[in-house]
């Protein structure tokens, strides 16, 4: 069969990402956990404001695009009674889970928020049989290399430019689930 014939017939896989959301306590903190949604929109774009020094390197329309990948992506928010602690966003293909965005509110930054949400897509990458966890991360940002490093990830390559409105290098980091890597 001619290969694009191929390929339309091909099965779209499918993911588990179903996700239930809770309450758990972090750093004395009785924090909520949920999949984010349109809603949180306001609440997010404020987040990466209080982040990025008046930035938002993801403006309206990046999230509501990814926010509607629900076969593919998954996105979560942590709230701290009506304020927005952090969020985190991931997209999985057959081989890799791919962390797409993560940022905790500066205030609650360095009490394992940040790293109890990368270890659960991690468990979402284990549980769709993933091969690799990957990210980018700013060549710049080693508060963040220190932390995805903690979690096992491993620099990778370096892509030029990756941040290219303010040129700057991208880390590509992962996490190798299966001990061999990308296949
Ligand atoms: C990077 C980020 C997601 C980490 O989340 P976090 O909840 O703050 O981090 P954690 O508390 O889980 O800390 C994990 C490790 O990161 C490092 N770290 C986190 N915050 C730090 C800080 N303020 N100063 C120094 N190291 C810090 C430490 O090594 C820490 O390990 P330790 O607790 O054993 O010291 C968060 O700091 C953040 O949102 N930063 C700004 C946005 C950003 O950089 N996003 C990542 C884009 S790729």
């Amino acid at each position: 069969m001619l290969k694009k014939f191929s390929d339309f017939f091909k099965p779209v896989p499918q993911f588990d990402l179903s996700f239930e959301p809770f309450v758990k306590v972090i750093s004395h903190l009785s924090l909520q956990f949920m999949k984010a949604n349109d809603s949180h929109l306001e609440d997010l774009l404020n987040l990466e404001r209080r982040v990025y020094r008046g930035r938002t390197p993801w403006d309206r329309f990046s999230f509501r695009n990814e926010l509607k990948k629900h076969h593919n992506s998954l996105y979560l928010v942590v709230y701290d009674g009506s304020q927005l602690v952090g969020f985190i966003g991931a997209r999985f293909s057959e081989q890799e889970g791919h962390i797409t965005n993560i940022a905790i509110s500066p205030e609650y930054q360095h009490r394992k928020i940040g790293s109890f949400l990368v270890s659960m897509m991690i468990d979402y990458g284990r549980r769709n049989n993933c091969t690799v966890i990957t990210l980018e991360v700013r060549m710049d940002n080693l508060v963040a290399q220190t932390a995805y490093k903690k979690l096992g990830f491993k620099p990778n390559i370096v892509r030029k430019n990756y941040y290219y409105t303010e040129k700057v290098d991208g880390l590509n980091m992962v996490l190798d689930l299966k001990g061999d890597g990308f296949k």
